[in-house]
């Protein structure tokens, strides 16, 4: 693998008080809804941790586990489901928890197969939003942090399933090798 560095992007600190400012806002919204939080395996499974520590409302907390990137820094585009939501979702708010929207395929998925759930409503909460990598066009409701360009880990996001324990973002750099070929 190409020899890299990783750069902070975003601050432990500022990671913390983007959570708090999106469990406010959730809680303003959701106050007396019968809400099911659905965290996307793995990458969200930190963000989920420390959002409903925030929450005040009382949420029922489920998971999907879905892959698309492996062991790439490229989205495949191929969904991979290898892990059903088992709550009931008829008739509630289901609020879609994602460590980050990049080309939106995920979420895309997410929705349409949710959908098939009949919930009363459905959103999509993610703590980063890569806004300008859409290949599909999903609805972002509540997003921590906006950032353009640059592969990020740390905080449940990781580069080959490494980095998921960092507590800060980091943007991973690559190194010219030293064999004559260019970083991208
Ligand atoms: C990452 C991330 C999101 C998705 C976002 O998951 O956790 O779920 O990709 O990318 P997209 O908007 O381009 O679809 P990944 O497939 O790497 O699996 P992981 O969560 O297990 O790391
Ligand atoms: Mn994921
Ligand atoms: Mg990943």
């Amino acid at each position: 693998m190409q020899a890299y560095r990783l750069v902070e992007r975003v601050s432990e600190a500022e990671v913390a008080a983007r959570v708090r400012d999106l469990a406010e806002e959730i809680d303003r919204d959701y106050e007396g809804k019968d809400v099911v939080l659905i965290g996307v395996l793995k990458g969200a499974f930190v963000f989920l941790a420390d959002l409903i520590r925030n929450l005040r409302v009382p949420v029922e907390v489920d998971f999907v586990r879905l892959a698309s990137y492996g062991a790439a820094a490229e989205s495949s585009g191929c969904i991979r489901l290898t892990k059903d939501v088992e709550a009931r979702l008829e008739g509630r708010d289901v609020l879609i928890v994602e460590d980050i929207v990049d080309t939106g395929v995920t979420v895309d998925w997410m929705l349409k197969h949710l959908k098939q759930h009949g919930p009363r409503s459905i959103k999509v909460c993610t703590l980063i939003d890569k806004f300008e990598c859409r290949r599909c066009a999903v609805p972002v409701d509540y997003a921590g942090i906006r950032i353009s360009g640059g592969f990020v880990v740390g905080y449940g996001l990781d580069f080959a399933e490494k980095h998921r324990g960092l507590k800060g973002i980091y943007e991973v750099e690559f190194l010219n090798d030293g064999s004559g070929g260019a970083a991208p």
